[in-house]
């Protein structure tokens, strides 16, 4: 059996045979028989917008890898910046690379005065925090303009260190400005994680003394959410850097395609549906609203993933580490029963609508103390680094600068009316 489909345009009787490679087919060939017919795929469910050996999902068998690598060990061996590394270079580091990656990330944590004292510290008090760290991100392209010269490998990577450095800075500088704190400098004799949990909580202690279990649990959280293949924000980020702007403003785009609840403000959502349900008791009338077509199972569902997300399945492992420091959230047996019910239930199965990413990690970013207007955030700092693989990836591939067409349903040809005669 050839690996081929045959597309024929009835109306001429015209055939083309094009090869399946790799899973695809190629748009170029069939554009040959018909030409200005557009196959419409608006959300791009069964569009594939790229080639990429970045990250690789079976959405049916609930598979996720970087470079390979199954998540579940990166979880359980690795840290968020060794995958970070790996992410960009494709392959994992030895330990001289190592070393000189982490020293470099770790001695580019600060940012400029000027970002923080008057760019930041400009927002209103009650500013959401990814508002701020959409625009703040933006802002960093004009105190680096030698990131336009995106073919340039040393500005490249010197890009690329600044962003995934300066991230947990930003992050936590929104926050502390939005609860009226003062802004706390990087330590560099933390590791990654630990020196954003400095940056975060530090009040008036000489050093802040980050419990070991949260920053590692912080890490594994960070690696999980590192990459996830073509998603709306990395969408978001190859339609922007196929336009060749600068890195800065291609994930400050990501990151706003990021902000929405569908997307990474989903963990965000999840916490106020829990709270909103409040009980136990008012799980079965919840999911009837549900089905009743009232309102999203928040955490549910995904466009890739039709079995359990291999993130939330170490999601859940994480929380019991991290209840046992912090204490349990309250809310999770609401989050549990609800998992209970949605999974014994038609509406859900026959949808394929299981727990994803965000179902837990909100609790988990709760329990540790994160207010809700930070979880979006958190999932931002780590998918930096992915963002800036596909970033590299789609410039060394030499991609087109994304343009689709469209199908026009608007008005025919019409001529102008006067004022006067409407
Ligand atoms: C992330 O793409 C990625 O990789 C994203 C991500 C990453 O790492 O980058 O994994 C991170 O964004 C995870 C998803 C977080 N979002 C949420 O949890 C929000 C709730 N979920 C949904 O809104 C929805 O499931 C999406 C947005 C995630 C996926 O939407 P799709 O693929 O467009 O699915 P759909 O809207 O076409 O739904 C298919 C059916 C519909 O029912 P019918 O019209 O067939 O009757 O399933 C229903 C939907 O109504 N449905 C849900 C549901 N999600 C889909 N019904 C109830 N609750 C839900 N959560």
């Amino acid at each position: 059996m050839a690996e081929t489909i045959t597309i024929t345009d009835n109306r001429s009787g015209e055939s083309i045979e094009i090869p399946i490679a790799n899973g695809g087919v190629d748009a170029s060939q069939w554009r040959k028989l018909l030409p200005n017919v557009w196959f419409y795929d608006p959300a791009f469910s069964t569009t594939a917008a790229a080639s990429s050996a970045i990250t690789y999902l079976d959405g049916d068998a609930g598979i996720l890898r970087y470079r390979g690598y199954p998540i579940e060990q990166l979880a359980e061996q690795s840290t968020y910046l060794e995958v970070a590394y790996l992410l960009i270079h494709g392959e994992l580091p030895d330990q001289q690379q190592y070393e000189t990656w982490v020293h470099d990330i770790t001695y580019h944590t600060f940012i400029h005065e000027n970002v923080r004292k008057r760019f930041m510290e400009g927002f209103h008090h009650d500013a959401h925090p990814m508002g701020i760290l959409v625009s703040t991100i933006a802002a960093l392209s004009t105190f680096y303009p030698d990131a336009k010269a995106i073919y340039d490998d040393d500005s490249r990577y010197k890009q690329i260190i600044r962003l995934i450095a300066k991230m947990p800075t930003m992050a936590a500088g929104a926050h502390r400005h939005s609860v009226g704190m003062p802004f706390v400098y990087p330590d560099n004799s933390l590791d990654f994680s630990s020196n954003f949990l400095s940056m975060m909580w530090k009040v008036a202690e000489p050093r802040y003394e980050p419990n070991p279990v949260l920053s590692h649990a912080l890490d594994v959280l960070f690696i999980l959410h590192a990459d996830h293949e073509q998603n709306c924000g990395t969408t978001a980020l190859r339609v922007t850097g196929s336009s060749h702007a600068d890195p800065y403003s291609a994930v400050a785009a990501a990151t706003t395609a990021l902000y929405g609840p569908r997307h990474g403000g989903a963990n965000e959502a999840v916490i106020r549906m829990l709270t909103q349900i409040g009980s136990m008791d008012n799980v079965e009338g919840f999911i009837a609203d549900v089905k009743s077509g009232k309102g999203r199972l928040q955490g549910f569902g995904h466009r890739v993933y039709k079995n359990y997300d291999p993130r939330a399945k170490i999601i859940k492992q994480v929380a019991d580490e991290v209840f046992g420091v912090t204490g349990k959230n309250p809310l999770l047996d609401i989050a549990l029963k609800l998992e209970e019910v949605a999974l014994s239930d038609e509406y859900f199965t026959s949808r394929k609508l299981y727990p994803n990413v965000d179902f837990y990690s909100g609790l988990i970013y709760q329990a540790m103390g994160f207010p809700i207007e930070m979880f979006t955030v958190l999932f931002a700092i780590p998918r930096t680094s992915g963002w800036l693989a596909h970033w590299l990836e789609l410039l060394d591939r030499d991609e087109r600068i994304a343009r689709p067409r469209q199908l026009y349903d608007g008005a025919p040809e019409r001529d102008y009316v006067q004022l006067d005669q409407r």
